[in-house]
């Protein structure tokens, strides 16, 4: 018997990995966060299953169905959104377990960032531009470490995708203009891959009264960064690598790539 975090994914159970769906068709006990994960997902677990939605549970009443399904010998499926290991909360229940001798495994998921970057049909890299992606938040009842406030992140002038942090977006914005720009593009995603996703566009100057506008104040991604500003063919450096100029590993630049190159 083994405890498996299992990722979600964002929410479409199109989303889902193979491994996932197999794991939760065959699911007797399920702990899923009822919070964020789509009743669609969950809806996949048979329906003789047992159910429990942590939203409401302790870590205490989380380890006693994990107990539970050692005494019945069966695997516990626990349920995260997303991908468990990005603000999951699975240490604490990973050191229960380690502390209950119960054995556990990961199958990673599709995070929203990834889901979030896919409605907004972007690119989080540009060469030239960014190279560099950041998870983050801003701080809320978890405060950040100091040297991962949002000031010093902005100074890389990375892509950044903050969770947790739609209902501060306004203070987001006022923290990032300095280094980003008031220009600075950035996308909003409420409930990337739901059936009732909201996919917001902007500037870091406009984006909070259009967010407040749309009444939406949890569960959405903000993606943050001038490599969205490059999606459009006269804004940008692009990658050389399909060029047919350009040689690597696999193929050979075109014969007559001297000639006007
Ligand atoms: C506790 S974190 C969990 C993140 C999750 N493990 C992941 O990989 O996406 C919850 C935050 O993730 C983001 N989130 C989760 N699902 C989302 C979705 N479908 N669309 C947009 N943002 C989502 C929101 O910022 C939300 O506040």
């Amino acid at each position: 018997m083994k405890v498996i975090f299992v990722g979600a994914g964002p929410g479409d159970p199109d989303l889902l990995t193979v491994k996932a769906q197999r794991l939760l068709s065959e699911c007797r006990i399920c702990v899923y966060a009822g919070s964020l994960v789509s009743p669609e997902v969950v809806g996949l677990v048979p329906g003789d299953a047992e159910l429990h939605d942590s939203a409401g549970m302790t870590l205490e009443q989380i380890e006693a169905v994990f107990v539970k399904g050692r005494q019945q010998n069966t695997d516990v499926i626990r349920l995260h959104t997303g991908d468990p290991a990005i603000y999951g909360a699975i240490r604490e229940q990973m050191h229960a377990l380690d502390r209950l001798g119960i054995d556990y495994e990961v199958v990673p998921g599709v995070s929203s960032f990834q889901a979030a970057a896919a409605a907004l049909k972007t690119e989080l890299t540009a060469p030239e531009i960014s190279q560099t992606i950041i998870l983050s938040r801003t701080s809320g009842r978890t405060p950040m470490p100091v040297k991962q406030e949002l000031a010093e992140l902005a100074r890389t002038e990375s892509t950044l995708c903050l969770f947790l942090s739609v209902h501060k977006l306004a203070h987001v914005a006022r923290e990032l203009i300095p280094y980003y720009g008031a220009d600075c593009p950035i996308g909003v995603v409420f409930r990337a891959s739901w059936p009732d996703e909201v996919v917001l566009r902007g500037t870091l100057a406009d984006i909070a009264p259009k967010v407040a506008e749309a009444g939406i104040t949890r569960t959405a991604m903000l993606i943050v960064g001038a490599a969205l500003g490059s999606d459009r063919e006269q804004d940008i450096p692009v990658s050389q690598l399909y060029h047919r100029h350009f040689s690597h590993g696999y193929r050979s630049a075109d014969a007559d790539s001297g000639a006007d190159s």
